[in-house]
């Protein structure tokens, strides 16, 4: 029987969940609600010391800081740009954390012998496949945003049938580990979890990792959960629910923002079409300015809309666009920002590059609000973005961004991109609308064009 104060201290840890979720709706309490979640795990860790009379606790403590100390480096030393992967090898890291609990957890319940509840042992199963998977699958994703292997797709012949072939034992092993629970089988299981991660996460595209980043987060919730209630732990079941349901949300929402359905994602790439376009580039003429140009383009506008994107985090340009943006709307000219879901490398990157730079969320336009503005905007002003406005989208069936929404840029009447070179965006696929007639490149970085551009702006 839990005591009435640890139950309490569980309800407390989960109210601080629920409310750190709420919080990071909005940008506006997006800090606030994450110190609350933070606060909520280190209720439910303290708690743990005091519920339980644990063995083996300097172990534990040593394993407490190792992984504090590497969290905190790890998390300060990581660039905006390499977010995406840090979460995947934290999200990882909490999978196989699971799989290695419920694999202890059948070992003590192998000592049960016959006795030992069907049901738990299919949970313990489950996750230790789950949680296996998630472990595999995000190191895969880790390797390939970091770039330490390849980020197209990897299909070799036979993977269809290693990846099913594989499904089928995780199955077929979990039914033997109810009937006849052995540890050694359990060890097995977690080897099959692992090698289906694998083969679930290789045949996905560079521009699709994400959404299987927050698909595997979503696993990761799920065999937590499951592990909650292998361990008779409530916190856990409610936190790993939680973890299953926001991440099976974001999951949908991304693959939606992206035009793809999950299935595609997955596996678009063994039906034979590529979630990575060939990076060609050809050498048609192109129509360059420098600042001054562009200046004068802004200056006598009415209305301007800003499309940031991958480019801008890169460059750290924010603070200086912000800058520039001001400068327009003290001349009277009307200025948004218009921010597409999946611009950047991870959800909200936009929201949070120009929330740090001061930047007011009533500027910052959804896709959906601003797409009919374009028509009536005198200029486009392109930092550092491509997919997000690239035609292919609505025009090339085939290209690895098709029907992805994208915002209706080249509706505009004149267009300037702010970029270094030819090269094509993250989906590495040309963008016609850097040919087009009514467009203008400023090529350099964007933080040093963009200080050069406002002072041309001011100069002018
Ligand atoms: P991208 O299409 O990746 O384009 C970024 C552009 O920035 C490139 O054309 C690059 O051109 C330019 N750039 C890079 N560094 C720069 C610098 N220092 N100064 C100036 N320009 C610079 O970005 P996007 O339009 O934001 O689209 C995002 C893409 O990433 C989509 O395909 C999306 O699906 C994918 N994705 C999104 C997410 C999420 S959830 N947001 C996560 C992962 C991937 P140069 O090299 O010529 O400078």
């Amino acid at each position: 029987m839990i005591p009435t104060e640890v139950q309490l201290g569980y309800l407390a840890a989960a109210v601080c969940f629920i409310l750190a979720l709420k919080g990071l709706s909005s940008p506006r309490t997006a800090r606030r609600g994450n110190l609350i979640g933070a606060l909520g795990a280190v209720l439910a860790c303290v708690i743990v010391f005091f519920e339980r009379d644990l063995d083996h606790l300097v172990p534990i403590l040593g394993a407490v800081v190792i992984g504090a100390v590497a969290g905190v480096i790890g998390a300060r030393r990581v660039q905006m740009t390499q977010m995406p992967q840090l979460v995947a090898l934290f999200n990882g890291v909490g999978g196989g954390a699971a799989a290695l609990v419920a694999l202890l957890e059948l070992h003590d319940l192998t000592r049960l012998g016959d006795s030992a509840e069907r049901f738990a042992l299919a949970a313990t199963a489950f996750t230790i496949v789950v949680g296996a998977v998630s472990f595999s699958g995000s190191l895969v994703t880790f390797a390939k945003l970091q770039e330490i292997m390849t980020t197209r797709p990897v299909i070799f012949r036979g993977l269809p049938v290693a990846f099913g072939g594989s499904l089928v034992a995780a199955l077929a092993l979990s039914v033997l580990v109810v009937l006849d629970p052995l540890v050694i089988l359990g060890v097995v299981i977690g080897l099959t979890g692992l090698a289906l991660g694998v083969l679930l996460v290789l045949p996905v595209g560079g521009a699709d990792v994400p959404i299987v980043i927050s698909l595997l987060n979503a696993f990761t919730g799920i065999s937590v959960a499951a592990g909650g209630y292998v361990l008779d732990n409530t916190l856990l079941l409610v936190g790993g629910t939680l973890v299953g349901a926001s991440g099976t949300f974001l999951t949908k929402l991304m693959a939606t923002a992206m035009g793809r359905s999950l299935a595609n994602t997955l596996f678009g790439a063994l039906k034979g079409g590529s979630t990575l376009g060939g990076g060609e580039i050809s050498n048609r003429p192109v129509r360059s300015g420098g600042p001054q140009d562009v200046a004068i383009l802004l200056a006598y506008a009415s209305r301007v809309i800003v499309v940031p994107g991958y480019g801008l985090a890169v460059a750290q340009a924010q603070h200086a666009l912000r800058e520039l943006v001001d400068l327009l709307g003290e001349r009277g000219i009307d200025v948004d920002y218009a921010i597409h879901p999946v611009a950047g490398r991870m959800p909200g990157h936009m929201n949070v590059l120009l929330a740090e730079a001061q930047v007011p969320y009533e500027q910052l336009k959804e896709m959906d609000d601003v797409n009919g503005d374009f028509k009536r905007a005198d200029v486009v002003l392109v930092v550092g973005a491509n997919d997000v406005v690239n035609p292919a989208a609505k025009s090339t069936p085939g290209a690895p961004i098709y029907g992805m929404p994208i915002l209706r840029a080249d509706e505009a009447k004149q267009i300037v991109f702010m970029k270094r070179s030819m090269r094509p965006g993250f989906a590495g696929i040309e963008n016609e609308l850097l040919y087009d007639p009514k467009t203008t490149l400023l090529f350099g970085d964007a933080k040093d064009s963009m200080s050069k551009l406002l002072n041309a702006v001011k100069a002018l």
